[in-house]
């Protein structure tokens, strides 16, 4: 019998359109929408969340929710009810909670997870399993759960039985929201004042929903206050569009030679807008427009076009700013003239993938020059990409990096582990499409 063929993994070939034109709408924001799931889930009362980011993370968030007893109901495209349970009303989930391959359903929840009088245990996929837990199980532990994790308590799968929580102070050792939203969801049941003190600014989505959930929370330049034992409120969320989801277009506009492109209803609250910091110093022509608020959250429209790029240092308190924006930002800083050096980005080793060995390896197969750190990446900018065979390592963010190469190499990119883009935005290559003019 005839052997069947061995199956290549799907490969994605994006090659270089003449123009990038047009106007695109992102999704809705990843970071945001599992808070407003989480929190709500956990509110009195029953709340409308719409415009949800339609990716695999948030729909983990979606299925481990359901499996601790919560109803939430799809209403429509992107749209859901969320029945609140109050802070009493999750139930002992009856199997292992899947988190896939997302890192904040994983951290938000144990928060929850560690106040709850019951037991339960996350997994996750093999990217995740590999991620450290350390950083929130060793403070849930002082706060006064019981928590467990796999090699000396640092990785999944994670058992958690659930204490009477008190506040704690806790200089937090990383810039990390998911660690920060983590003890702050476990500070909401806590007894007592939860202080977290973080060593540079990160992501400020959990403080902003829980002060509009009524939660007695303060917050002043590092330092964030919450006191706890008290019930939170169920509020309706129209999540903004994914910030860094944005930043693959506006990238693409600033490195193609002819191009101009506008993203609409983008989140811009401070943590988040570090890249476009970074790309205005590298020279790039960025516009920001008809700015306002949605749900707690400033927003408003970025346009980008072609821009003569140059190097630049991103480091220090950039760095958890444009935590997610590294991948993208080195395709930046390859096509700039002269040196980009990303530095203090060790975090960035922990993510889906290590991200500084990824973009190392996957931009230098296609022609980027450039040297791997321990903290980093220096690029030496040439102002070209050659193209060629590029991995995403199983990361959306690296898949979604070496497309984008894709629109300004000399040759095509064909990108292994395309499809990991469902992650953050499933829609991406239908966008990229449209943009790109022959
Ligand atoms: C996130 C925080 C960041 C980011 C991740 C989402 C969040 O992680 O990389 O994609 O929603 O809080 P860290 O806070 O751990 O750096």
């Amino acid at each position: 019998m005839a052997q069947a063929p061995i199956q290549e993994p799907p490969i994605h070939e994006v090659q270089r359109p003449h123009r990038l034109r047009g106007e695109v709408r992102v999704p809705g924001d990843k970071s945001i929408s599992h808070r407003a799931l989480i929190h709500n889930a956990i509110a009195d009362g029953i709340a409308r969340v719409e415009n949800v980011g339609p990716g695999e993370d948030v729909r983990s968030t979606i299925r481990c929710l359901r499996n601790l007893g919560v109803e939430i109901e799809e209403t429509g495209r992107n749209a859901y009810l969320v029945h609140g349970r109050g802070l009493g009303g999750l139930r002992e989930p009856f199997d292992i909670l899947d988190a896939g391959n997302s890192g904040t359903t994983t951290r938000l929840l144990a928060g929850v997870l560690a106040a709850q009088p019951f037991f339960s245990v996350v997994n996750g996929d093999e990217s995740l399993r590999a991620r450290p837990m350390d950083r929130v199980i060793e403070p849930l532990r002082s706060m006064g759960a019981t928590a467990l994790g796999r090699q000396g308590d640092d990785f999944l799968p994670m058992a958690i039985r659930g204490g009477n929580l008190h506040g704690i102070e806790y200089a937090m050792p990383v810039a990390s929201a998911q660690v920060k939203a983590c003890l702050l969801l476990a500070g909401v049941y806590a007894q007592g004042t939860t202080h977290l003190i973080e060593p540079a600014m990160s992501r400020d989505h959990t403080e902003r929903l829980l002060a509009a959930q009524g939660a007695d929370i303060r917050t002043d330049g590092l330092h964030v206050w919450l006191r706890g034992g008290r019930p939170i409120q169920a509020v309706d969320v129209l999540v903004a569009g994914d910030t860094s989801s944005a930043a693959y277009w506006l990238v693409a506009a600033c490195i193609h030679p002819d191009a101009e492109i506008v993203v609409r209803d983008v989140g811009l609250s401070d943590g988040r807008t570090g890249f476009v910091d970074a790309l205005r110093a590298m020279g790039a022509d960025l516009r920001i427009t008809n700015e306002r608020t949605l749900g707690g959250e400033p927003i408003g429209d970025i346009s980008a076009r072609s821009s003569d790029l140059h190097g630049t240092v991103i480091g220090g308190s950039l760095i958890p700013r444009l935590i997610d924006e590294a991948p993208i930002l080195s395709v930046a800083a390859a096509l700039a003239e002269g040196d980009t050096v990303i530095k203090d980005a060790q975090e960035l080793r922990l993510k889906e993938s290590d991200r500084i060995a990824a973009v190392a390896s996957e931009l230098g197969a296609i022609g980027a020059q450039l040297e791997e750190r321990a903290d980093g990446l220096v690029i030496h900018g040439s102002g070209r990409l050659v193209g060629g065979k590029g991995d995403s390592h199983k990361d959306h963010r690296m898949a979604m990096a070496l497309a984008i190469a894709g629109l300004v190499s000399e040759t095509p990119v064909q990108i292994t582990g395309a499809s990991s883009v469902t992650i953050s935005y499933p829609g991406f290559w239908d966008d990229l499409r449209d943009l790109s003019l022959a």
